[in-house]
């Protein structure tokens, strides 16, 4: 939530900050504001709305020129999107600008503080009031960065704050506690960014910050230090994708490319990780085999399209490892005091690595001894480097607020984990992981032959464009495939979804059918012929209700044939493998009829990608 930008070096820093801001921007884009340093004075500009608001401000009246700056792109929480509440923040003396990602929880007390002593507070946020104290530590003598030290410790709760001095264009300052930040390292220049996007154009070195620390960046360096100024150090790394990865490279959004990305994604996600003959080698669960074996239960974390992966990861660890299984919203877990011990394995499944209920969780389950496991795409994000062991789910970054490549591969990586708890624990023979294994391997393919079916979706999408509400169901692992189908649906198109597990038909939602409503049907394969002939029965029943079925089914099952106003073929894979390519056709129909209707489908109103507050 919230994407921030800092910059110093030889360039004009209101285009560095701006293309940053642009690569953010699906942070938060409620408002967005910029500051720079013009001859010992602060120059800036905010608005609220789009990015493109504040780039026509700044087109009309031009920000002199200047080689330090730093910029905010926003996510409101405190104070409606307006142009006072956007970021930058500036000082009573306008001597120091700031902007500010997270909440700061003791903001009430510190702002009754600062006005008793004069301060006029010009918004209703909580980070004016850090631009405030910052600029009244300055004016007590010492730097920018003993400054930033100073007033960090007196903050509570979640932030990324990184602020200039008008009185000192050599240095940019930073501080993070529960919220992300990255220094990019260039020659000549370096960078701040929430992500690493906002400078991947410039440098793909970046440093990892750690929790509770302050960096300083001038042109030629960088210096990390604690809240109490005790010298600290970052962790280098390279950034494995480049500046072709966050374009939109000719799709229209970055969520129709990011869909058309998954046969890539899923094998980038597979590679390496088996060998020939199938047997899973995961070099980075730093868990030992032993410590594996004595696991008694896992518990599974995430928000989300996150949840829907870790639901269905449950049917298969519970299949192949016979540890059971939960599967919990990171928000209600720890509020709950769960049972854990050391032999409870807690799985945090989160694309970003930085959704706070799911950090919060995870912290909550790591103080009760219990072993941590973070499946997630970002690195050096702070859930992967808060827990003992993380799978990488390499499906590159992912820009679109709705994920679609983090979901695919976020249930690779859950299938990877319950093979290998299976291959250690003895629980499945070699050949049969081998067997499991080779059928993954397929899955890119099959997944490229639903791609290549998309205009089916499309003309469904076209005639659906009026629809008020669309239902789906499914069961087993379709379960989850029905709730994210219908995730997608609220998320872009704005209109009532819901999706539900086909047994739970008769207690209640069959009430709902009427007349023409479309209703999706994600229909198991018919190796398990239960399954799937209950499904068949419950298609049939809201069928006689008047609901228009639009029926997911293995190819060449000519059972549904009967009861499906459309046919979606899927390719014919295992029941559990089944939610990787049933949940395409939902992904493209829930981004094509958004983008019929109007909507921003990269940029959903009211959301953002990554929520970073609890
Ligand atoms: C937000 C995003 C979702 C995502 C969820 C969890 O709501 O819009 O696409 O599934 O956060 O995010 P995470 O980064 O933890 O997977």
């Amino acid at each position: 939530m919230c994407g921030i930008v800092g910059y110093v070096g030889e360039k004009q820093a209101r285009d560095v900050v701006i293309e940053g801001l642009r690569r953010l921007e699906y942070r938060g884009y409620d408002s967005a504001g910029i500051a720079v340093i013009d001859g010992g004075s602060i120059a800036s500009d905010k608005k609220a709305g789009k990015l493109a608001n504040l780039e026509k401000a700044i087109a009309d009246d031009p920000l002199p020129p200047s080689t330090i700056g730093l910029g905010h792109t926003r996510w409101a929480t405190h104070g409606a999107p307006n142009d006072v509440n956007a970021h930058p923040h500036l000082g009573q003396q306008r001597r120091v600008a700031l902007v500010h990602n997270g909440i700061i929880e003791n903001f009430a007390a510190l702002r009754d503080e600062l006005e008793r002593n004069g301060h006029e507070l010009l918004s209703e946020t909580d980070t004016e009031i850090a631009a405030h104290l910052v600029e009244a530590e300055l004016d007590r003598g010492g730097d920018l960065t003993s400054a930033m030290q100073v007033v960090c410790r007196r903050l509570e709760g979640a932030f990324t704050l990184v602020a200039i001095d008008a009185q000192d264009p050599s240095r940019v300052v930073a501080a993070r506690r529960n919220s992300p930040l990255v220094v990019g390292i260039g020659e000549g220049e370096n960078f701040l960014g929430s992500d690493v996007a906002a400078f991947i154009e410039y440098t793909r070195e970046a440093l990892e910050l750690g929790q509770d620390q302050v960096v300083t960046i001038t042109r030629d360096d960088v210096q990390v230090t604690d809240f109490d100024g005790k010298p600290a150090a970052g962790k280098r790394y390279h950034v494995d994708w480049d500046l072709s990865a966050a374009e939109k490279d000719g799709y229209d959004w970055f969520m129709r490319k990011e869909i058309f990305e998954q046969p890539r994604a899923v094998a980038d996600a597979l590679l390496g990780r088996h060998t020939e003959a199938g047997l899973l080698q995961l070099d980075e669960v730093r868990i030992s085999d032993d410590e594996l074996r004595d696991i008694d239960r896992v518990i599974i974390v995430a928000c989300g399209t996150s949840n829907y992966a870790g639901m269905v990861a449950k049917y298969a660890i519970e299949h192949w490892t016979r540890i059971p299984c939960e599967v919990e919203l990171s928000h209600e877990f720890r509020y709950r005091d769960p049972i854990l011990t050391r032999n409870t394995l807690v799985v945090a499944i989160s694309q970003s690595g930085e959704t706070a209920d799911t950090l919060m969780a995870i912290r909550h389950a790591r103080g009760q001894k219990a072993r941590v496991l973070a499946i997630c795409n970002t690195n050096g994000s702070t859930i992967p480097r808060e827990s003992d062991a993380v799978i990488y789910t390499h499906a590159g970054p992912e820009i679109g607020v709705a994920s679609t490549k983090g979901f695919l591969t976020q249930m690779i990586a859950c299938y990877l984990l319950g093979l290998y708890l299976a291959q250690v624990r003895g629980t499945k023979f070699g050949d049969e992981i081998a067997s499991v294994v080779r059928e993954l391997d397929k899955v890119p393919a099959h997944i490229q032959t639903m791609l290549d079916d998309s205009e089916r979706v499309y003309d469904l999408a076209k005639t659906l464009r009026d629809a008020k509400s669309v239902l789906f169901l499914g069961r087993h692992a379709g379960f989850p495939v029905a709730l994210e189908g219908a995730l997608k649906l609220k998320e872009l198109a704005y209109i009532h979804a819901e999706g539900f597990a086909a047994g739970e038909l008769k207690h209640g939602p069959i009430a709902l059918i009427e007349q023409d409503l479309p209703v999706f049907c994600v229909v198991p394969p018919r190796g398990r012929d239960q399954l799937h002939d209950k499904m068949i029965s419950a298609i049939q029943e809201i069928r006689a209700r008047g609901a228009r079925t639009i029926v997911l089914a293995e190819d060449g099952d000519d059972t549904v044939t009967p009861y499906a106003d459309v046919l979606i073929p899927l390719p014919q894979v295992p029941t559990l493998l089944q939610p990787l390519v049933a949940v395409i056709p939902l992904q493209l129909f829930a981004c094509e009829l958004a983008t019929a209707m109007g909507h921003d489908v990269d940029q959903p109103r009211n959301l953002a990608k990554s929520v970073t507050v609890e």
